[in-house]
């Protein structure tokens, strides 16, 4: 093992314990694995949209019969913004429409174990922008 990645490792660990700190074990979870990472190239719809800090999020859907059958995000946001995307597409899989455009910040967060108030807009940017994508749905 080189010096280098020793000392990687050992700013990695510090990263990861500052990080237990502030924030619930699922939100390090979807971030460290997060889940529908990707665009779909054939979803029924998809949009971006970018937060006040100026991390943007895209979200596709794929319909089978009303509900959602395939999801897929990207970002190029901060660890939060893609724990947050990640467990709101595990939360709106499988829903149909109407109830997926009913999601709120605030069932994403209580998901997430909860989030940081300084935090608190990621959830809000990964939910507007799934409704967003949806409002793309005659
Ligand atoms: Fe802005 Fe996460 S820090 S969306």
């Amino acid at each position: 093992m080189s010096h280098d990645k020793e000392m990687f490792d050992e700013l990695e660990g510090l990263a990861l314990e500052q990080a237990q700190k502030m924030y619930s074990a699922t939100v390090i979870d979807h971030f460290q694995n997060p889940r529908n990472y990707g665009e779909l190239p054939d979803a029924d719809c998809y949009t971006y949209m970018s937060g006040i800090c100026g991390d943007t999020i895209g979200i596709y859907v794929g319909l089978t019969d009303g509900r959602i059958g395939r999801i897929g995000f990207v970002t190029n946001g901060c660890g939060p913004t893609i724990a947050c995307s990640s467990a709101l597409t595990c939360l709106a899989n499988g829903l149909t429409v109407a109830e997926a455009r009913s999601l709120s910040s605030a069932q994403l967060i209580a998901y997430l174990d909860g989030l940081p108030l300084e935090n608190t807009h990621c959830a809000d940017l990964a939910v507007n922008t799934l409704k967003g994508a949806l409002a793309k749905i005659e």
